[in-house]
């Protein structure tokens, strides 16, 4: 049986990385798209980003020029949050604070008090902490984790808080599939199923590397080769931020109540050095900016 997810407009709070990738897949799959950020100069950045992706897959013959066009046309880049007032759902995409993100969702459920979706792309961060700031609407509260980089990676993890009614899961389990993603859920634990796996084994990569057991670049290529990972976990802990990698350890170790999530000394120093990774230009490698 067909779900109808009832969404014709997608509000997405926050033009980083995730927050611009979500808004251009559901741009592409024909939803309209109205992106939000306080700051001017991101959603600039974050519309460059999408002319510069769509203008690409239409020189891949992925898509046609005018498939790109309407795509484009369909994105709203809006710096004030009553622009957001049409969404069918709202998706939170931004910095990993549980504080922050309360206090957005506060807002949010003043604002959407019908049956319109609050949902956080929150990579660790428990869902029935979040709508524990939506008071009455946590039924209608979800977490929906994309991975980056969005337009690539097929994956939504999808996690129910403690009040998340059925309704909104089936909802957002369609919506995904219509915005050509794979949904697959999982419970509402620190760090769901994606960190709770791959974030030990990025860690125990610093572990290895401060042992002495190799060199990086060898770390990363015994993991390339010999398991057909497309980036080893030090190049991959790079491009997802070394901050963010501490992050969600803490929330595990925390969450989890076991120190075996604690985070590695050496992943620690580098991101008290200000060594977060690509996006400072320098991490466990370097990245000259372009
Ligand atoms: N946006 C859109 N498309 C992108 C992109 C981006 N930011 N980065 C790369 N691509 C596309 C490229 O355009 C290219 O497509 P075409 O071949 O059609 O042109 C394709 O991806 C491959 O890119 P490249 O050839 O430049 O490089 P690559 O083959 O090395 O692939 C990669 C790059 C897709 C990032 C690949 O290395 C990869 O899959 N890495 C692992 C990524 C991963 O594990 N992500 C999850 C991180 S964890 C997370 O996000 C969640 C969390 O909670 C921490």
């Amino acid at each position: 049986m067909t779900i109808d997810h009832g969404i014709k407009t997608i509000g997405i709070i926050g033009s980083g990385q995730m927050g611009g990738g979500i808004a251009q897949i559901g741009a592409v799959h024909g939803f309209k798209t109205i992106i939000y950020d306080l700051s001017d100069n991101a959603l600039t950045k974050c519309k460059t980003l999408h002319e510069k992706l769509l203008a690409r897959a239409v020189q891949k013959e992925r898509m046609t020029q005018n498939e790109a066009a309407a795509a484009l046309a369909n994105i709203t880049y809006a710096s004030n949050i009553e622009a957001l007032d049409p969404s069918d759902i709202v998706i939170e995409a931004v910095v990993e604070n549980a504080d922050i993100k309360k206090q957005i969702f506060a807002d949010l459920a003043t604002r959407f008090t019908g049956n319109q979706i609050l949902a956080t792309n929150t990579s660790s961060i428990s869902i029935t902490d979040i709508a524990t700031s939506v008071g009455d609407a946590a039924d209608r509260f979800i977490g929906m984790h994309f991975f980056n980089p969005v337009p690539v990676m097929k994956l939504v993890e999808v996690i129910n808080g403690l009040a998340t009614s059925q309704e909104t899961t089936d909802r957002v389990l369609a919506l995904s599939t219509a915005m050509g993603k794979v949904a697959v859920p999982a419970n509402d634990r620190a760090g769901f199923v994606s960190n709770r796996i791959l974030m030990p084994m990025i860690n125990e990569a610093f572990y290895a590397w401060m042992e002495g057991v190799a060199e990086p670049e060898h770390i990363d290529q015994i993991m390339t080769l010999g398991m057909a990972h497309p980036m080893g976990p030090l190049r991959l802990a790079d491009f997802i931020g070394l901050d963010t990698c501490q992050h969600i350890m803490e929330v595990m170790a925390e969450g989890l109540n076991n120190p075996r999530y604690l985070a590695c000394p050496l992943l620690k120093q580098l991101v008290t050095a200000g060594r977060l990774g690509n996006k400072t230009g320098q991490g466990v490698f370097d990245y000259p900016q372009k």
